[in-house]
C-alpha cells in the first residue's frame, strides 16, 4: 500500500519585504519568476521515482507570496503534480496569498484547479501598526480580500495575525482577533513576533528603537487570546493554531506529527523516512545545480531511532493534545517512560507537564516556558 505524503512548494516572491520577515523571498523579481517555475518543475520532474512509492494527502503552496505570481504558474504547478503523481486522493491544497497581491480572478483560478484552502496574512488590523511593520495593504484591504476569497467559494480560510509586535497592546489583539471571529474565518495562526536575525526590526531592536512590549503583557496577549476563542468555538490545537471543528490544518499535521513530507523549490526541507534533506537557500545555487541536473539539495542527514524520537516528542508537544503514550509505543516499540520517564517526571512535578488521557502535554505554564523542557530532553 502507498504510504501517504504531504507535498510543500516554495514560492519565494513577495511585492516587498515586511520589516520582521526572513523567510526567504525576494521582493520585486518578477523577472525571475519565469525561470524560478521551469526549474522548479525540473526539480518535481526528477523526483517522479521517489513519488511513485507515495500518494499525496495534502499540498500546501508557501512563501513569500505565492499570489504575487500569475495564477497560469501555479495552475501549471498543480497540473504536473496531477499529471505525474499520485494524486487522486489529495485532501487538502493550501495557498498563502497576502491581501495586496490577491484579486478576485486569481482566486476563481485556484478554486477551479482544484485548491480547496486559503491562508491570508494580516498580522493586525491596526494601519498605523501595519504601516510599522512594512505591509503593505490596510485592514480595508484585508477585507475586500476576504470578501473576494468568499465570493470565489472558499470556506476553508485562515488568517494569520502577530501578537507581540511594536506599539502593540492586548486590546490591539483582542479587536484584531474579534475583527476576524466576527468574519467567521475557520482557521486563525497567531504567532508570536520573533525578531528574526538580519531583518530590519532586528537592526531597529539593537538601537533600542522598537517599542515592543515587555514580557507579562506578551504573555497577557496570548492567554487572552485562547481564552477569548475558545469562548468563540475554536479549538486551540497547536501553540499557534485554533480552528472550528474539521478545519485543523491537515498539513502542518504532517510536520507535527513527523509524517512523511516533501519540499519542492528554494530552501524548502524534506522529511522522508530516516532521511532529512533540505534544498539551497541560495537562488543562483539552487538554479545552478538544477542546470547541471543534480538534485537542489545542500544538505542531509540520516536520522538514527534515538533522534527521531526525541523529534517526534519535540514537535509533537507542540500540538495541544500532546504526544500519545500508545502511538509512540506502537511508531517506536519501546514505552515513551523507557526512553524519556525522567525527564517527563521532573517536568510534572513542577508543573510544566501533565499526563491526560494517555498523552504527555504541556500545562498552561509549560506552554510558557517549553524551552525548559525542550533542553531537558535533549541528550547530554
Ligand atoms: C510566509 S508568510 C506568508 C503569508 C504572506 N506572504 C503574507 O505575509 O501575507 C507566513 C506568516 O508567517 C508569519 N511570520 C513571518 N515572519 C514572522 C516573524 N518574524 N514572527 C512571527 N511571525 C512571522 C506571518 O504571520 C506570515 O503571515
Ligand atoms: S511576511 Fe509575507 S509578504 Fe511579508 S515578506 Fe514575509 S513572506 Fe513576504
Amino acid at each position: 500500500m502507498l504510504k501517504k505524503i504531504a507535498i510543500y512548494i516554495h514560492i519565494p516572491f513577495c511585492s516587498s519585504k515586511c520589516y520582521y520577515c526572513d523567510f526567504i523571498s525576494f521582493p520585486n523579481m518578477d523577472n525571475r519568476v519565469h525561470q524560478y517555475v521551469r526549474y522548479l518543475l525540473k526539480e518535481m520532474d526528477m523526483y517522479k521515482d521517489v513519488m511513485k512509492e507515495y500518494k499525496i494527502d495534502t499540498i500546501f503552496l508557501g512563501g513569500g507570496t505565492p499570489s504575487y505570481i500569475d495564477q497560469k504558474h501555479v495552475e501549471g504547478i498543480l497540473k504536473y503534480i496531477y499529471d505525474n503523481y499520485n494524486s487522486s486522493e489529495i485532501k487538502e491544497i493550501t495557498i498563502e496569498v497576502n491581501p495586496e497581491t490577491v484579486t478576485y480572478d486569481k482566486l476563481k483560478v485556484y478554486k477551479s484547479i482544484g485548491i480547496n484552502r486559503i491562508s491570508l496574512g494580516l498580522q493586525t488590523t491596526k494601519d498605523k501598526i501595519l504601516k510599522e511593520i512594512g505591509r503593505r495593504h490596510t485592514f480595508e484591504d484585508f477585507l475586500k480580500a476576504y470578501e473576494a476569497t468568499r465570493k470565489a467559494g472558499f470556506e476553508n480560510i485562515n488568517v494569520d495575525l502577530i501578537f507581540g509586535l511594536p506599539n502593540q497592546t492586548v486590546e490591539d489583539c483582542i479587536n484584531s482577533l474579534d475583527a476576524v471571529v466576527t468574519l467567521g474565518v475557520k482557521h486563525i495562526s497567531y504567532y508570536s513576533l520573533i525578531i528574526e536575525e538580519g531583518t530590519l526590526m532586528d537592526k531597529w531592536h539593537r538601537e533600542g528603537k522598537l517599542n515592543l512590549p515587555d514580557e507579562d503583557s506578551e504573555r497577557q496577549m496570548y492567554h487572552e487570546a485562547i481564552k477569548f476563542l475558545e469562548s468563540m468555538g475554536y479549538k486551540h490545537y497547536e501553540i499557534s493554531n485554533f480552528a472550528k471543528e474539521g478545519f485543523k490544518c491537515r498539513h502542518n499535521l504532517y510536520y507535527w506529527k513527523l509524517e512523511p513530507y516533501i519540499g519542492f523549490g528554494i530552501s524548502s526541507h524534506s522529511n522522508i523516512g530516516y532521511k532529512r534533506f533540505w534544498n539551497y537557500k541560495d537562488y543562483n545555487k539552487y538554479i545552478n545545480s538544477l542546470q547541471m541536473g543534480h538534485f537542489p539539495v545542500e544538505g542531509e542527514e540520516y536520522i538514527d531511532e534515538n533522534m527521531k524520537m526525541l523529534e517526534y516528542m519535540i514537535v509533537g508537544l507542540r500540538l495541544i493534545e500532546g504526544v500519545s503514550k500508545e502511538e509512540f509505543k506502537n511508531t517506536f516499540k519501546i514505552e515513551m517512560d523507557d526512553i524519556f520517564g525522567l525527564v517527563l517526571d521532573k517536568h510534572k512535578k513542577q508543573g510544566l507537564l501533565t499526563e491526560e488521557n494517555g498523552n504527555i502535554k504541556f500545562t498552561k505554564k509549560g506552554l510558557d516556558l517549553s524551552n525548559i523542557v525542550y533542553v531537558d530532553l535533549l541528550p547530554d
